[in-house]
């Protein structure tokens, strides 16, 4: 697994103090943000930030490729960010993954340049003479939607560096061609949830539904540490799906019954009955072939500590699940995840949304 570090942090924690008086948190142009330029230079300072949230899959993983709803919600504790320097050429560097691609002479298929050219595209711009440098602390391939939120972040600095604007359908739909290099057949809920930053009832083709939280869900998010890219265990799906249709559809719908009564669960504040849902999605979830020894190890440790339910999130083989936790059981299970095996254990929380 690569975890990518941030290399200039007291400059984001100003953008963060930025943000937090009412600037967008999404994208700033630097210029804007009225922090005093301790530099003597330009060369000192970027144009332009975005950056995008992780997410999880709260149910309804998988099926929602088949046309089954699932929900989805942000992880705001993880976080991609890109910034945009003045240079000669547009090139994008991660400089974490050791990467530096000149996006003029790039492969059609390499996710990165793909996202700056479809962005350009999008604007009617020529490719810029910038140099975006990305960041992120969302684990790579462990479900968390770390490809989704790299392109989104991306999208958010040119478009506060053109000083232009795109809705988030539109921001959307760019890095849903993004996710197709990574995924294969994505069914679009990463992106979706990461664009717009806001629990999602999601189905393939259709605009995301927001929908009302009645009260918070309090989750822990593990990682396994095993990093299980989402275009294997897809695909391995839906070669099981063609060798037995029958059995498929029936596990889909399930799943798609699953998150119907999570969703009425949710609207209503029935956390309670989440977490039994939880597990009847993990059930089906396993039943499918997405599993494996390492989450099911970290499940059965949640819910031995008091945990209401449990599931993976995402692709599934490794890395991250998820559990439902109450204020009394939240450092319980949080230890016995540590102790089960988890690499990384993070605390988060839905909070209550009222539908307009
Ligand atoms: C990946 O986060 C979720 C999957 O359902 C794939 C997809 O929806 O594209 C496994």
């Amino acid at each position: 697994m690569i975890k990518l570090s941030w290399r200039n942090r007291g400059f984001w924690d100003k953008m963060k103090e930025v943000s937090s008086r009412g600037v967008s948190h999404r994208a700033a142009k630097v210029s804007d943000m009225k922090i005093p330029d301790t530099s003597s230079s330009s060369l000192f300072t970027p144009l332009a930030l975005g950056q995008a949230p992780g997410k999880i899959i709260l149910f309804g993983e998988h099926a929602v490729v088949y046309g089954r709803p699932a929900i989805a919600a942000p992880v705001q504790q993880v976080r991609a960010r890109a910034e945009i320097w003045p240079a000669e050429a547009c090139t994008v560097e991660a400089a974490d993954l050791h990467r530096r691609i000149p996006v003029a002479d790039a492969s059609p298929d390499d996710p990165l340049a793909r996202i700056v050219r479809l962005t350009c595209e999008a604007l009617a711009r020529p490719l810029p003479p910038w140099r975006i440098r990305i960041a992120s602390e969302i684990p790579v391939a462990s479900g968390l939607g770390s490809g989704a939120a790299i392109s989104a972040a991306i999208v958010r600095a040119m478009l506060a560096a053109f000083d232009a604007a795109l809705d988030d359908a539109t921001v959307s739909a760019l890095v849903y061609e993004v996710e197709k290099i990574h995924h294969g057949s994505p069914s679009g809920v990463d992106n979706t949830v990461v664009v717009y930053e806001r629990p999602v009832w999601f189905m393939r083709g259709k605009p995301p539904q927001p929908f009302a939280v009645a009260r918070p869900i309090h989750l822990l998010i593990a990682d396994t540490g095993v990093s299980s890219p989402t275009r294997i265990a897809v695909g391995d799906v839906n070669k099981a799906w063609e060798q037995d249709p029958t059995r498929y559809e029936t596990l889909f719908d399930a799943v798609g019954s699953v998150a119907q009564r999570a969703r009425s669960a949710i609207e209503t504040g029935d956390v309670a009955a989440l977490g039994p849902l939880m597990d009847e999605n993990q059930r089906l979830l396993a039943a499918m072939g997405v599993s494996s020894p390492e989450l099911e190890a970290l499940i059965r440790a949640a819910r031995a500590a008091g945990a209401a339910g449990a599931k993976l999130s995402g692709g599934g083989r490794g890395g991250n699940m998820i559990a439902l936790v109450d204020d009394e059981h939240v450092g319980l299970v949080s230890r016995a995840l540590t102790a089960a095996g988890a690499v990384s254990v993070i605390a988060t929380t839905i909070p209550p949304a009222i539908v307009v």
